[in-house]
């Protein structure tokens, strides 16, 4: 997953695709990778980790020719950032070249069926089962494009990918389900495909969107579009006017609110094909694939710092809630230097966006050495985290380029959700219990939708309230952890003081300052301890409190206790915090962009902390 460029004219096409590929650095990668179709029948890869710089030395070294190439930024999903992971893959006999974005669902089944074939894979990635995909079902005559066509109907997943091949010269095919692809058209015989606009505005700003199963064929004559089930089709062309800036974030004035906004992909990413509807369990492959037994875990421990371990808390909930086993979620700076108690049957549970969190992976290994068992939930695929625990899951949620972090938060909860699932239904969950959070699970997305379109009332909110100096959320349950991440939003990008307390711990200190220049933000959904948020609503609405008040269904009693209203649907419990940190993460956002400050780079913060 990550950035894909393709070139196809009369020029040189390496140089090309390198600034094409820079302009794409801002995604984020570990790696990059280039294949050229070279005038004598034969296709150069090179492929190197780290930054592209390196790619385009080995590049300088080589000198590969061709007027037709595909190059790939990669950020790893399935298997570690190593050279052989990076894309382009090729088939065996090295006649085809593919780069890829997404995930193949069947990739396993489709693994061991191609091995049955005599196929060998030199990857550990998904997307090396797609060449070797084309290369079997390319029967004699076929086009590139028919052979691309075929092996896609075998394909489940998401993809954006782009071919070329020996076989069929001067051509790159292109095709797109779930994972954004485009064609840039160029001037006098030269056409480009970008995974966005900003790979190819620098040769032409005329581009077409290709939409789900649609493939396209692209040839110094121009292209052709099609759609996998209706053949050829008319695609229109639109011509991009924006900035170079604009196009990488999408259109978006900053990174912050397009990952806020990417929630809805990036959770129907976490749950894909983990979802077992009639069995009401989570499929869980990076669990089963170590075979641990699971029954053994007494107790877990979950460590992580900062977001992550405010969803580490969720999950304490969650999986004493419902899986009903003892959890301690620990500052891992405070665990690795205490003198903890790890008894047998202890499981320790990273919680990581970066996975190269210091003092979390020290944690992590002061857990081990004292027994207990290491899984992670981590991002970054083939991170030291990931590398360092016996199992865990991924979240797939992409790059997160700012600083404070929004969609890995809620896939790292969902994350937690599936591992509770997992969990429940080999303990005391019901299939019926376990099918009503699948249901639940499979709705988020959409709802998460419905949460965004709020982001004019957030942002009036917003600017009501940019001037207070202090702010104080409050929650209980499952949404106490959620007033605290909502708080540390706050902090983190708009430089506003905040805490976030459990609602009826105010009455112990905090109801002190409440007044007018103190607003309170109150986490209100319909849940089992709804009715005792009310009574704490009443007690800050009694001193002549602000209140803004996030609610679910029903909620309407509230609108003459408090000044602000956020609606947010209705889930099951364990999920709510999903959907009502949405909006605290906007709210954070405009406060922050209103008073003027860099929201992706907050002062004095890092996106991984690798030092302690
Ligand atoms: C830094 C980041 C936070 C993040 C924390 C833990 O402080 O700014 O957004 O929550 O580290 O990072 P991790 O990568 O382990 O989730």
């Amino acid at each position: 997953m990550c950035g894909i460029v393709g070139y196809v004219g009369a020029k040189e096409a390496a140089p090309i695709l390198i600034q094409s590929l820079k302009r794409l650095e801002y995604r984020g990668y570990d790696s990059a990778g280039m294949a050229l179709v070279n005038g004598s029948g034969r296709i150069d890869v090179v492929k190197r980790t780290g930054k592209i710089a390196a790619l385009e030395s080995a590049l300088s070294e080589i000198h590969p020719k061709g007027t037709c190439g595909i190059a790939h930024t990669r950020w790893a999903t399935h298997g570690a950032p190593t050279e052989p992971n990076a894309h382009p893959h090729t088939s065996s006999g090295g006649d085809i070249a593919l780069v890829h974005n997404g995930i193949i669902e069947n990739a396993e089944a489709l693994r061991s069926r191609l091995a049955g074939h005599g196929y060998t894979f030199a990857s550990d990635t998904d997307t090396e089962t797609v060449v070797h995909l084309i290369d079997r079902v390319w029967a004699d005559g076929m086009s590139l494009e028919e052979a691309v066509a075929a092996a896609l109907a075998r394909v489940e997943g998401t993809y954006g990918i782009a071919v070329v091949s020996v076989r069929d010269p001067q051509k790159i095919v292109v095709a797109r389900r779930g994972s954004p692809l485009l064609i840039g058209v160029g001037q006098g015989g030269e056409m480009l495909a970008g995974s966005d606009a900003a790979a190819v505005v620098a040769l032409t700003r005329d581009v077409v969107y290709l939409n789900d199963e649609d493939y396209a064929v692209l040839t110094p004559d121009g292209y052709k579009t099609f759609h996998l089930d209706h053949g050829e089709v008319r695609r229109s062309v639109e011509h991009v006017t924006w900035d170079v800036g604009a196009i990488e974030k999408g259109g978006y004035p900053h990174f912050m609110l397009k990952e806020i906004f990417e929630q809805p992909s990036s959770l129907r990413d976490v749950t894909r094909g983990r979802l077992l509807e009639e069995s009401g369990d989570a499929r869980l492959g990076g669990i089963a694939a170590h075979q641990f037994n699971l029954g053994r875990v007494r107790r877990i421990i979950v460590t992580a710092c900062g977001t992550s371990w405010h969803a580490g808390l969720v999950g304490e909930y969650m999986l004493e809630d419902l899986a009903r086993i003892p959890v301690d979620v620990e500052y891992a700076s405070e665990f690795r230097y205490r003198n903890p108690v790890v008894e047998d049957g202890t499981l320790t549970l990273a919680v990581s966006q970066s996975g190269e969190t210091a003092d979390t992976l020290a944690a992590l290994r002061e857990a081990r050495q004292r027994g207990a068992a290491t899984m992670g939930i981590v991002n970054s695929v083939g991170s030291t985290i990931a590398r360092d625990t016996d199992f865990g899951i991924y979240l797939h949620a992409g790059p997160e380029i700012g600083v404070a972090s929004t969609k890995a938060f809620t896939s790292q909860l969902v994350a937690l959700a599936l591992f509770t699932l997992h969990m429940g239904r080999r303990r005391h969950l019901s299939v019926v219990q376990g099918k009503e959070v699948v249901e639940a699970l499979r709705r988020l997305p959409d709802q998460v939708e419905e949460v965004l379109a709020l982001n004019d009332q957030v942002r009036a909110l917003a600017e009501e309230y940019m001037d207070c100096g202090n702010f104080l959320y409050l929650g209980r349950g499952y949404q106490f952890p959620v007033a605290l991440e909502g708080a540390l939003k706050l902090k983190e990008v708009s430089y506003i003081h905040a805490e976030g307390y459990p609602a009826a711990e105010m009455k112990h200190g905090p109801i002190a300052l409440i007044d007018d220049d103190m607003p309170v933000v109150f986490l209100a959904p319909r849940d089992p301890v709804y009715p005792k948020v009310v009574s704490n609503i009443e007690e800050v609405k009694a001193r002549g409190g602000r209140i803004i008040a996030v609610v679910s269904d029903g909620g309407s009693e509230l609108e003459s206790k408090v000044n602000h209203i956020i609606k947010v649907p209705q889930t099951i419990p364990c999920l709510l915090p999903v959907l009502t940190s949405v909006p605290l993460q906007l709210l954070a956002y405009h406060m922050a962009v209103l008073r003027g400050h860099d929201v992706d780079q907050p002062r004095n913060l890092a996106k991984a902390v690798t030092v302690e």
